[in-house]
């Protein structure tokens, strides 16, 4: 037998599956992604269409110094303080590098995003998942045996958020580093920042995918100690974000109203999806992000209730794995696609 190429740890790895992203000629309403249903700002447009491809010779700011500017005048902190990544998810594989010696290990909830184990295994080291309390409440992780600790909060595909002052006593006495994704964060009624500020030891992240409409784009970043932020700094690639991307980036944080707005509307269809959920019997969990993590009534399960929507040519998103397999998480759209969901779920319940 030829010896592989690959390493024996990639051979084994099981990518990050993402949700389905459909190429083909049917238009389908898209709920599986928790992307925004709304464009970007206006300024994001104007700033776009404001790019010359000639400026594109040029290599970008290394440094992403303007937009980390900006980012560090949002979150009153220092530059120094602030990091800025392709995407929320290069943050958190930075981290992996940045903060788990090769024999260390990572930790994070379960369910939370699914994306932790992959990064782990990527840097093949060990995992601790925490199994998360009854109805996937909090539950305090052990504060040792593992180098860096993943809580997503509001949580994912959950949709909840934890109580503060239980992530802060989790922080204060955690010994490792603690990366708080606040990847839903703008639809939540509270958040961690200050804890970037006061523990040495912890990082927040946010992104601009989902609250700003820049999914496309890849823009997220996270602020913390300086120590930290030296360390991801020194193991990024030269120019991690590209001159478009710095620039769209700047726009869409320089309307920030905007995306309130945004954030506004779509909680009112997360309240009005959850209340026609609940309505025709469906487990509904209280969500602090643009998405509902819901289990079907009795008489019909979660993965033939995704089938046939998707026959009506709506797509939300089921997780096939254990106890994951009975809930689905449903991505809030306009008021129109909520509409066409809620009439779908009825017509399908109806048989
Ligand atoms: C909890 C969580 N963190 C991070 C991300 C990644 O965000 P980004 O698009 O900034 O890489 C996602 C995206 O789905 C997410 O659900």
């Amino acid at each position: 037998m030829k010896k592989s190429l690959v390493r024996a740890s990639v051979q084994s790895l099981h990518a990050y599956v993402p949700g389905e992203q459909p190429a083909g000629e049917r238009k389908f309403i898209k709920l599986n992604t928790n992307e925004n249903p709304y464009p970007p700002s206006p300024k994001v447009d104007a700033a776009l269409r404001g790019l010359s491809a000639e400026t594109l010779r040029l290599y970008p700011p290394p440094a992403a110094d303007a937009l980390r500017r900006r980012i560090a005048a949002m979150h009153a902190c220092g530059v120094e303080h602030v990091f800025a990544g392709n995407g929320s998810d290069e943050v958190l594989a930075l981290c992996t590098r940045a903060f788990v010696e090769n024999d260390g290990c990572i930790g994070y909830f379960e369910p939370s995003y699914s994306l932790y184990p992959v990064l782990a295994a990527i840097r093949d080291v060990r995992t601790m998942p925490v199994a998360l309390g009854q109805g996937f409440s909090w539950q305090t992780p052990p504060v040792e045996g593992s180098g860096l600790f993943f809580l997503t909060n509001p949580n994912a595909p959950t949709g909840m958020a934890f109580p503060p002052e239980a992530i802060e006593a989790f922080c204060a006495s955690y010994r490792g580093v603690v990366l708080i994704d606040e990847a839903y964060v703008d639809f939540a009624e509270s958040d961690c920042m200050a804890l970037a500020r006061r523990y040495d030891n912890v990082l927040v992240s946010r992104t601009l995918s989902k609250s700003y409409s820049l999914a496309g784009l890849r823009v997220g970043y996270c602020v913390g100690a300086p120590a930290l932020i030296e360390a991801l700094n020194k193991l990024k690639d030269s120019y991690n974000l590209d001159r478009v991307a710095q620039t769209l980036a700047l726009a869409a944080l320089e309307d920030v109203d905007y995306m309130r707005r945004n954030v506004a509307l779509i909680k009112t269809q997360r309240d009005r999806l959850g209340s026609a959920l609940a309505g025709a019997g469906f487990d509904v969990f209280a969500s602090e992000t643009n998405f509902i993590w819901t289990k079907p009534p009795e008489g019909i399960t979660a993965v033939d209730y995704v089938a046939a929507l998707r026959e009506r040519g709506i797509l939300i998103r089921y997780f096939p794995q254990g106890e994951l397999a009975r809930y689905v998480r449903i991505t809030i759209g306009t008021p129109g696609e909520m509409t066409a969901l809620i009439a779908a779920t009825e017509a399908i319940l109806a048989g």
